[in-house]
């Protein structure tokens, strides 16, 4: 699947629920109303979705939220899709989750062909993890990762930079992730959904965490790529990698190989962008993928150049008005 600036899709994002047993300051509002069940794609539908996608060329695929492992048999999807990893079809089957089900669920991720995961987590302090989750144990999370760790997968935190809330835990999260073997990343917010406070109070640009860790630390740039957004440096003094998720100050949309599509069926083919396409109707309409195949065609053909996201300090509005766990990031 080629777009019309020549860029390769190749990984896919699915959301494969809307709700969340967190309710992040950044990513929801404190009252949501979620999708009525009838409107979210079953499992059944989610599996051919996917297989869709990886027929016609992609080669990872990341399930998202909301919270993938809320949603009831998600396992059963997980499974399901694995033998797609043991076809050879797809190299990467995985995962962006809160950690709140890892302790349960991390072992039958690996056997499933899991092999890396994303777990968010924006502070190492308990009161504050749970004013950012709004409800959220840390204490739950911290063990899920302990368990993920000895199951065998590999962890990479994703952290929320936020001015005045998590800043000056940057360098205790590195040190703590670099000690436990994690990566870490580093994400820029981004203006999506109406969110109870304020973004422009919270933004902060991540070219200045950079310059002022590299007053502390020696980071050198390093060529790793995940398939995602993040450029990585190595912290020589720890021998960790950290990367750096930078939508605001540093665009990285001229290699964007991705699209990601909500657990209703529609197909976002820019996280900063409300253009979509509907998939769920030529999913419903018949058994065969001849239908899906072209609509899938046809959105691919207006994947546009990059987002419009700008924290405007005037305005105070979203660049995009749905929320984050529309579309999983
Ligand atoms: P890997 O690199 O495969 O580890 O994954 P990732 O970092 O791309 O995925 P993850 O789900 O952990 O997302 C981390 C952050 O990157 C989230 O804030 C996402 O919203 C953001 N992100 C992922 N893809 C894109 C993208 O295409 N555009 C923008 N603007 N942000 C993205
Ligand atoms: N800006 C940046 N990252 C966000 N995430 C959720 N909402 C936002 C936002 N507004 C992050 C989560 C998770 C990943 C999927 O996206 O923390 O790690
Ligand atoms: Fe839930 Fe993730 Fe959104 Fe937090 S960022 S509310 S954990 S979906």
């Amino acid at each position: 699947m080629i777009d019309p600036f020549g860029r390769a899709v190749s990984y896919l994002r699915v959301s494969v629920t809307d709700r969340c047993d967190f309710r992040c300051v950044y990513c929801m509002a404190e009252d949501m109303t979620f999708l009525p069940k009838r409107e979210v794609l079953s499992l059944e539908e989610l599996d051919r979705l996917c297989s869709a996608f990886i027929d016609k060329g992609v080669r990872r695929l990341r399930l998202t939220g909301g919270e993938p492992l809320v949603r009831k048999n998600i396992m059963s999807l997980i499974r399901g899709l694995s033998r797609h990893i043991d076809s050879g079809a797809l190299e990467e089957l995985t995962i962006t989750t809160n950690g709140s089900q890892l302790s349960k669920l991390a072992t039958e991720l690996y056997d499933c062909g899991v092999r890396r995961i994303n777990v968010s987590v924006d502070t190492l302090d308990a009161e504050r993890f749970k004013a950012i989750t709004r409800w959220g144990d840390l204490d739950k999370v911290l063990h899920g990762i302990q368990t993920a760790k000895a199951a065998g997968l590999q962890i990479k935190i994703n952290m929320v930079a936020l001015k005045g809330v998590n800043e000056h835990e940057i360098i205790p999260m590195m040190e703590w992730c670099h000690a436990n073997g994690h990566d870490l990343t580093l994400i820029e917010t981004m203006p999506l959904g109406e969110i109870d406070g304020d973004r422009t109070d919270q933004y902060l640009p991540l070219s200045l965490v950079r310059s002022r860790l590299g007053e502390r630390f020696t980071l050198e740039d390093i060529p790793y790529k995940t398939g995602g957004p993040a450029r990585y440096v190595e912290v020589k003094e720890t021998g960790g990698r950290m990367g750096f998720i930078t939508p605001m100050t540093h665009n990285f949309c001229e290699s964007c190989n991705r699209v990601r599509a909500t657990c209703t069926g529609q197909l976002y083919m820019c996280l900063g962008q409300d253009d979509m396409a509907d998939l769920r109707a030529p999913l419903r309409a018949s058994e065969g993928n001849e239908l899906l195949s072209a609509a899938i065609d046809e959105a691919i053909g207006r994947k546009p150049k990059g987002h419009d996201f700008i924290i405007d300090r005037r305005t105070k509005q979203p660049a995009v008005t749905r929320h984050m766990s529309v579309t999983g990031g």
